[in-house]
């Protein structure tokens, strides 16, 4: 009952939809109707700690890009982070089977892969263990090399990315034991990835919503689990702007949830191994 009441107190009439206009405009991320619980439970530490009594106050000191260091605790506090090693295993498994294979047929230049939406790194630090193992099987196979960028709105869940040490449930989740031996060195209680898997990797801020531009062009993008937070209109612009900065012929993977149905045809699907990929045409 106190923490209805506390609740209350927080969303002041009016505030919910105010929140929920704020949130999507400056992320994307559309909370539906109903989610009150979740704002509040989110936010709560994070007004606590800054003496702010309500939601709508809260507004008021981010509104018109006031506050940024305020703006960017709130985006970290209402992202979803939910992530583990090796997640939709047959995406890995085209990359092996169809793609490594493809650019080694390619030689002289170095590969670029993005992770959009990155959370914590396992997805990038994945794609770079996948590499290392077609490289030992495959050896001067991909002699330019293959670049790993990972990106994401959150600061905190980047700096964990960079980091790269992994303990409890997060060493764990998705990990066999002989994934653990080979990728990573055990630090106590811990899992750290190993520097032949980091060195591919480079992380930096990107809110999805902007401009890709700086980032340069990429023959291959993962961009999973995040599309379904966003509004149709978003999704299909994401989709067009990723088409800009593919190479010809460059892949994109979306989470297994997610589809590409009337969004572009500037895109073939490819399924394999039980997994789809996106060829750009
Ligand atoms: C559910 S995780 C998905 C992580 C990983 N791609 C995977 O499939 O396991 C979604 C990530 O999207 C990030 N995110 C949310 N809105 C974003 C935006 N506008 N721009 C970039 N990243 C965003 C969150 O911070 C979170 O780390």
């Amino acid at each position: 009952m106190d923490q209805i009441v506390a609740n209350h107190k927080l969303l002041q009439p009016g505030d919910y939809e105010s929140f929920q206009q704020y949130l999507q405009g400056v992320c994307g991320i559309v909370l539906g109707s109903g989610k009150e619980y979740l704002v509040t439970s989110r936010l709560s530490s994070l007004m606590r700690s800054n003496d702010i009594e309500s939601v709508g106050d809260l507004l008021q000191q981010v509104r018109n890009g006031r506050n940024r260091h305020l703006q960017v605790s709130i985006i970290d506090a209402m992202t979803t982070n939910e992530t583990f090693w090796f997640r939709d295993l047959s995406h890995f498994q085209m990359l092996t089977d169809m793609i490594l294979p493809e650019a080694q047929a390619k030689p002289g230049r170095s590969m670029r892969i993005w992770s959009a939406a990155c959370s914590s790194g396992q997805e990038p630090y994945n794609i770079s263990m996948t590499v290392e193992k077609y490289l030992s099987e495959n050896p001067k196979s991909l002699p330019g090399g293959v670049d790993i960028l990972g990106t994401d709105i959150s600061s905190q869940i980047l700096e964990e990315a960079k980091k790269g040490l992994y303990c409890g449930l997060s060493a764990s989740r998705g990990l066999d034991v002989e994934a653990q031996q080979r990728y990573f060195i055990p630090q106590g209680e811990c899992l750290e990835i190993r520097p032949e898997i980091r060195n591919r990797v480079k992380f930096r801020s990107q809110n999805i919503m902007d401009s890709y531009t700086l980032l340069g062009r990429f023959d291959v993008v993962f961009c999973r689990n995040i599309l379904i937070y966003f509004s149709a209109e978003k999704k299909a612009d994401i989709i067009e702007r990723i088409a800009q900065i593919l190479n010809p012929g460059g892949y994109l993977f979306l989470g297994s949830t997610e589809s590409m149905v009337s969004h572009s045809d500037e895109f073939e699907m490819v399924r394999r191994g039980g997994g789809i990929v996106y060829r750009l045409k």
